[in-house]
C-alpha cells in the first residue's frame, strides 16, 4: 500500500485530546492492515521518573525537569524507529511537541533513517471543550492518582500554562502536517500526499467527538443458516422473522426519546433486509454490507467444500484472513470494501443499526474492538445476538443482548 515507513507526530497542548485521536489513529490504520503503534511520552515519563510529578516540573525554566522529559521522550523516538526496522509501518509519536526545536529534532531523527514524517496538531482553544477534557480524561490519569480533583484541575492548568509559553504552532516550512481545529470543526492539510496519507485525512476529517451507540448484529437465521449452506440470497426462516420482530421490539424501547432517532442499514440482500424491516427508522441498503463472496464455493456447505474442493478448504483453514475464494473474496477484501462505511459511521451524530453477516460483522466489530487483522475471521458473532458498542473516550463499551425469536 504503501513503501516508505510512516510517523506521525502528535502536536498540541494539553487536554487538546492528542492520545485520543492517536488511539483512533491507530485503531483505524491496524484495522486496515498497517501494524500500528502508539508511543506516549507520558507513558514513559510516568514509568521512568514515577506519576506525580507536580506542574513545576513541566517549566521550560526548570532545567532538571527540561533535562529528564528530553531523556525519556528522546527514548520513545529510539523504541520507535526500532520498531519500524522491524515489521512496524506505521508509528504514532504522541507527545505535545509543542516547540519548533523539539519537532525539529522529532523529523531529523526520523528522516534521517528514510522514515516519513507527518505532523497531527490539534488545536482548540474553547475553555468549555478544555474543562470538559480535563475533567473526562486528566483527573483519572495515574499523574493525579488520590489527589483532591480541584487541586488536581488546578495543577493541570498551570501545567497546560507553562506548555502554553513555548508553544509555536507547526508552520509550513516545517513540513507535512494536518491541523484539526476545534475537534475537526475545520481541518488544513499541508502537502500531504499518496494514498495512506489521503485516506488519513479522509478519517480526520469525518470523525468527531460526539458520542453514539452502534448496534451490530447479523440477520436472523435464514434457509440457508438451516441447511448449513454458505453465501448465496436465502429468505429468513420462521426463527429468523422471530428474531426479526424480537429486534425491532427490543430497539424501540432502547432507543425511545433519541434524538436523534436512529438510522438503519442493511446489505443488499434479503435476510439483512428482511431482519430490519420492522423497525420504525430511516433504511438503506448498502452494498459493502454484503456478505463475504464465496465465489465458486458459493450455496456450498462446508463438508462439501472438504470434499469436493480439499486445496482449497486447507488453504483457507490455514490463513483464513487472506485466503481468497476461487472468483470471490477474502476477509482482507472484505475489510478495504468496508472501509467507505467505516467513514460513514465515523461521521455519524445519530445512533446507527447495522444489520450484516458472519464476516462483516466480525469485520465492524473488529474495527470498534481494536483487535488485530489475524484475530478478526475468528470472532464470535452469534446469530440472534445484538451488540451494543459505546465508544467512549479511550476505547468503546460493549453490551450483548440474546434475544429469543418473538411470536
Ligand atoms: O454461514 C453463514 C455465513 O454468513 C456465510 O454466508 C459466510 O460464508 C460465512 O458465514 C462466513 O463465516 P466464515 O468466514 O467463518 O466461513
Amino acid at each position: 500500500m504503501h513503501d516508505r515507513k510512516l510517523v506521525l507526530v502528535m502536536v498540541g497542548l494539553p487536554a487538546r485530546g492528542k492520545t485520543h485521536l492517536a488511539r483512533k489513529l491507530a485503531r483505524y490504520l491496524s484495522w486496515l492492515g498497517h501494524r500500528t503503534r502508539v508511543f506516549n511520552v507520558g507513558s514513559y515519563r510516568r514509568a521512568r521518573l514515577g506519576a506525580a510529578q507536580p506542574a513545576s516540573f513541566f517549566d521550560p525554566d526548570n532545567p532538571d525537569g527540561l533535562e529528564a522529559r528530553r531523556r525519556v521522550a528522546g527514548e520513545a523516538i529510539e523504541d520507535m524507529l526500532h520498531w519500524l526496522r522491524g515489521d512496524g509501518a506505521v508509528g504514532i509519536y504522541d507527545a505535545t511537541n509543542t516547540a519548533r526545536t523539539q519537532r525539529a529534532l522529532v523529523a531529523a531523527r526520523c528522516q534521517a533513517v528514510g522514515v516519513e514524517v507527518i505532523f497531527v496538531e490539534s488545536i482548540c482553544d474553547d475553555p468549555e471543550v478544555i474543562e470538559a477534557n480535563i475533567r473526562q480524561t486528566k483527573l483519572m490519569s495515574p499523574d493525579y492518582d488520590g489527589m483532591d480533583p480541584e487541586a488536581a484541575a488546578d495543577d493541570f492548568r498551570a501545567r497546560i500554562a507553562h506548555y502554553q509559553r513555548v508553544y509555536e504552532p507547526v508552520a509550513d516550512d516545517e513540513g507535512s502536517y494536518v491541523k484539526l481545529i476545534d475537534l475537526g470543526e475545520k481541518l488544513v492539510a499541508h502537502r500531504v500526499e499518496g494514498h495512506l496519507q489521503s485516506r488519513l485525512v479522509s478519517f480526520l476529517l469525518n470523525t468527531h467527538a460526539s458520542q453514539r451507540v452502534v448496534w451490530l448484529t447479523r440477520h436472523g437465521e435464514s434457509l440457508y443458516n438451516l441447511a448449513g449452506r454458505i453465501g448465496g440470497n436465502p429468505d429468513l426462516s420462521t426463527r429468523g422473522e422471530g428474531y426479526a420482530r424480537a429486534l425491532a421490539r427490543f430497539l424501540e424501547k432502547r432507543a425511545e426519546g433519541d434524538d436523534p432517532t436512529p438510522v438503519v442499514w442493511t446489505s443488499t440482500l434479503k435476510r439483512s433486509i428482511q431482519t430490519a424491516r420492522h423497525t420504525a427508522w430511516d433504511k438503506f441498503s448498502l452494498r459493502a454490507l454484503d456478505e463475504i463472496h464465496a465465489g465458486s464455493c458459493e450455496g456450498m456447505t462446508y463438508q462439501e467444500i472438504e470434499k469436493q474442493m480439499p486445496d482449497e478448504y486447507q488453504a483457507r483453514a490455514r490463513d483464513k484472513l487472506r485466503y481468497r475464494y476461487p472468483r470471490g473474496e477474502s476477509y482482507e477484501d472484505v475489510i478495504q470494501r468496508l472501509e467507505p462505511v467505516i467513514i460513514d459511521l465515523e461521521r455519524q451524530v445519530r445512533p446507527v443499526l447495522l444489520v450484516g453477516h458472519n464476516a462483516v460483522v466480525r469485520a465492524l466489530y473488529a474495527y470498534f474492538m481494536n483487535w488485530p487483522p489475524e484475530v478478526c475471521p475468528h470472532l464470535d458473532v452469534p446469530l440472534h445476538t445484538l451488540i451494543e458498542l459505546s465508544p467512549t473516550a479511550y476505547g468503546c463499551e460493549e453490551r450483548r443482548f440474546a434475544l429469543e425469536p418473538a411470536p
